[in-house]
């Protein structure tokens, strides 16, 4: 029998890269080094680009991609995930166009919450880019037809998600206002599960659940990408030790990474900025 790998057949310590525009694709990276515990990981935040869900979609539509670019190149990635709603929503066909390497989104939850809810409401938490992109319109009237989608966008929840994995306070009006903002819309009242549509935000799930309270689910669709990612990786031979993975940041000049013992947890053993 022959051994030797088919030709184009990724390395076994070539990378899983993770990408999003700070701290909250870890969300991701935390279910997938459950399923595949010895894969080599790069975990990519544009510092300098933070927040994405404040920029213009032409802006990110261009960032994203020329970036990624630059991160491929640079660490030969076997599969690059879009850790990142925002990131994804807007511009994954562009991502896609440009680069030769199986990419995986992050899609908002809809279907799984509208499969879930019982009173017919779901609620969208997400960036506010993120919340207005017809992206998230499709996927309603796809997969929520009949039912009520609210939407509502939290650059706070962003900041206080950075700040709890620095071990930094989160305000709890961020967190007040997050839910408030679902639940005082029309038909609010009756909302039963709320999809945490950045992936910043399941780093907040505590405190947004006991702002919701126990009547309301929260679900975020980070196990469904790391399956995805291990079934397209099926077959790839992986390291036969988990070695620590590399934390990339980009150059800002208002934030530094956050501390190494802050991202140990998530397998990071050391950190680069580029
Ligand atoms: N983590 C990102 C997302 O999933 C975006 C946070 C931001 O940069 O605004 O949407």
């Amino acid at each position: 029998m022959d051994h030797s790998l088919p030709p184009d057949a990724p390395a076994p310590d070539a990378p899983i890269l993770f990408f999003d525009s700070g701290l909250g694709g870890l969300t991701v990276l935390g279910p997938t080094r459950a399923l595949l515990p010895t894969a080599s990981i790069v975990y990519a935040a544009d510092y300098a680009g933070l927040p994405y869900g404040q920029k213009g979609d032409d802006e990110l539509a261009a960032r994203v991609p020329a970036l990624l670019g630059r991160l491929v190149e640079r660490y030969q990635p076997r599969l690059v995930v879009i850790a990142c709603n925002t990131a994804s929503t807007i511009a994954l066909a562009h991502v896609r166009a440009a680069l030769d390497v199986p990419i995986v989104g992050t899609v908002p939850a809809i279907k799984p919450a509208a499969e879930m809810t019982k009173s017919g409401v779901i609620g969208v938490l997400g960036t506010e880019a993120t919340v207005r992109q017809p992206y998230v319109d499709d996927l309603s009237a796809k997969f929520a037809a009949g039912k009520t989608v609210l939407r509502h966008g939290s650059p706070g929840l962003v900041t206080g998600a950075e700040a709890k994995l620095r071990g930094e306070a989160v305000d709890p009006a961020v967190i007040e206002r997050a839910i408030a903002g679902l639940r005082g819309q029309s038909g609010g009242e009756k909302l039963d599960v709320i999809v945490l549509a950045c992936t910043h935000f399941p780093l907040l799930q505590q405190e947004l659940q006991a702002e919701a309270g126990p009547d309301i689910a929260l679900i975020d669709g980070a196990a469904g990408i790391a399956r995805r990612i291990a079934y397209l990786t099926r077959g790839q031979s992986w390291p036969a030790e988990a070695r620590p993975g590399i934390a990339v940041f980009t150059r800002s000049a208002e934030r530094a990474p956050p501390p190494l013992a802050a991202l140990a947890p998530y397998g990071i053993g050391s950190i680069e900025t580029i």
